[in-house]
């Protein structure tokens, strides 16, 4: 009985840390100077929906917060015969709303009479199709007159339901936003209906923000835009047919002082690897990664479709984030806790595929969220293969995976396992061999295991497999491997004349590793020498 045949190598992952059962418990929820939440701590209750807090809706309307659509400031060119004046958008958007769909350009007429100035560019194909190529007439005919009518009223319910402003989470803040899973569908239903104010145009006051406005999901006749509208009504239909009753932290991260990599004493931990299975789905109650955009959600409001658009889709609170998370800088993450997975898909990119609904029965933690923490990294993207072993890249990708994998005041042995894989490494063409020990390093920084999920690669499987059980058997220290990352840059890299290294990365750490030459021996052995 080889476990070979079992499709994975290493510790077994049953015998990593999951959440919940590896965390102390959590101190009580409430309000704090880098924690906002915006429901009532007092009365939160398992199995109750949560109460918005303030009882009254609190206007903001500046660059710290989100600008609400149902803000008073909220204002709307009026054309008259004596040229001038504006009216309240809000109340544009609830008439426009409020008319009914009898089909999907009734969606579309709906929209951009409060939007438009882009009634020439934006195009409702996918929509369209969507409705009368794909859907039954039976779902069509849910879809108008169930689905749509209940998330206008969610969407409307904006002024009752998110009463305290958002803050931005900015560039080097570290703040968290715990909103409840019913005012994120909220938020969401108005992202659909494209209502969030000076959010149409990469070149205006968010030109640092993701997209949130749902328009360019409707654009287009690719079969990608319909099977991600399947998935995101899919989330709508469940939220509008029964209330979501937990909440999500979404934190952003900065790292003040990164590790000095290389002094590092630290050894190696423990690895699962498998060439089977996925992060979301084997890697539950771990650390899960989000191969992120420095935009968070990448292309999800687009035509992207690969792992971080994907995960966003099916957990589609997620999705949110891009509402009020700046763009990430080199030294941040964003992590989010809690969020629920709605639907099931297959496929991949082109042959994505929503399948079915799905029900989250992941547990809950005090604080009602589900126990699902994702953390997004967003790697460099390299046009040149060589480029990515540079040292001040390397230490980019370590300082980048350490932020989201360390926890402040964290002891090692609470800390969950880190479901990854090949970060970086498909739209972002990195190595996998090289971005597997960094974050094997980052990792053992930060006093986690690691489950490595290759994505089907067996052969992969096996080689850091087998590196990882060479480094541990000889003891080698985050801070030699950080030396002989740094070494392969300068002795095989740089001279390289090819696009691609000639000796490559395992075999050269393996053979430094196994006959050092006095200047690539470890500090202590030099020092006794
Ligand atoms: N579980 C485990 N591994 C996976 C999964 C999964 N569910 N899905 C994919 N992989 P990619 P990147 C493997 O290209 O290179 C997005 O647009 C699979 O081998 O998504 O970091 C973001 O918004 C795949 O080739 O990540 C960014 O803009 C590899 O992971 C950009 O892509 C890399 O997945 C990030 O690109």
């Amino acid at each position: 009985f080889h476990n070979m045949d079992r499709g994975w190598l290493g510790t077994p992952i049953d015998e990593l840390n999951r959440m919940p059962q590896c965390a102390p418990p959590l101190s009580h929820l409430k309000a704090a100077p880098h924690h906002t939440v915006t429901v009532r701590t007092d009365l939160l209750r398992e199995g109750e929906v949560p109460v918005p807090y303030p009882g009254k809706f609190k206007d903001a309307w500046d660059d710290v917060f989100v600008k609400m659509p149902c803000s008073e400031k909220n204002l709307f060119p009026l054309e008259t015969e004596d040229g001038g004046g504006v009216q309240s958008r809000w109340e544009l958007i609830r008439t426009a709303l409020q008319g009914g769909f009898k089909s999907s350009l009734d969606v579309r007429d709906a929209i951009l009479r409060y939007n438009i100035a882009h009634a020439k560019k934006w195009d409702f194909t996918a929509l369209n199709l969507l409705c009368t190529e794909y859907l039954e007439h039976s779902e069509l005919q849910h879809l108008c007159e169930i689905v749509l009518p209940a998330m206008v009223d969610l969407a409307l319910r904006a002024p009752v339901l998110c009463t305290m402003p958002i803050p931005l989470l900015k560039s080097r803040m570290n703040h968290s936003l715990t909103l409840s899973q019913e005012q994120i569908a909220c938020l969401l239903a108005n992202a659909f209906f494209c209502t969030f104010p000076r959010r149409n145009s990469r070149k205006s006051e968010y030109c640092n923000y993701p997209e949130i406005n749902f328009y360019r999901l409707f654009d287009g006749s690719s079969p990608r835009k319909i099977e991600k509208l399947k998935t995101l009504l899919c989330y709508f239909r469940r939220v509008t047919q029964t209330k979501p009753k937990g909440l999500v932290t979404f934190t952003r991260q900065m790292l003040n002082n990164p590790p000095n990599w290389e002094s590092s004493q630290t050894q190696l931990k423990r690895l699962h690897i498998t060439c089977e299975g996925t992060i979301e789905d084997d890697g539950y109650g771990m650390l899960q990664v989000d191969f992120a955009n420095r935009l968070v959600g990448g292309g999800v409001t687009g035509h992207g479709l690969v792992q971080e658009e994907i995960r966003f889709l099916i957990n589609t609170e997620l999705i949110v984030s891009r509402l009020f998370t700046e763009a990430l800088e080199h030294n941040e993450c964003l992590i989010v806790t809690g969020t629920e997975q709605y639907s099931k898909y297959t496929g991949y990119a082109e042959s994505y595929k929503w399948k079915t609904s799905h029900k989250d029965e992941t547990a809950r933690d005090d604080w009602q969220r589900r126990c699902t923490e994702i953390v997004a990294i967003d790697a460099l993207k390299f046009r040149h293969f060589l480029e990515q072993f540079l040292p001040e890249k390397i230490t980019r990708e370590l300082n980048k995976a350490y932020c989201g994998f360390f926890r402040n005041k964290a002891n090692s042995k609470h800390l969950s396992a880190v479901a990854t894989g090949n970060w970086g490494c498909g739209a972002f063409g990195g190595d996998t061999r090289l971005k597997a020990l960094i974050q094997l390093m980052a990792a053992a920084e930060a006093g986690r295991d690691l489950a490595y999920f290759t994505f089907g690669d067996a052969q992969l499987m096996r080689d850091v497999h087998e590196i990882h059980t060479f480094l541990t058997e000889r003891q080698v220290t985050v801070g030699r491997l950080y030396n002989l990352l740094n070494q392969y840059s300068s002795s095989v890299c740089k001279n390289c004349r090819t696009t691609r290294p000639d000796i490559s990365l395992y075999s050269f750490i393996h053979e430094k590793v196994s006959s050092p030459t006095p200047t690539d021996a470890p500090e202590s052995a030099k020092d006794s020498g």
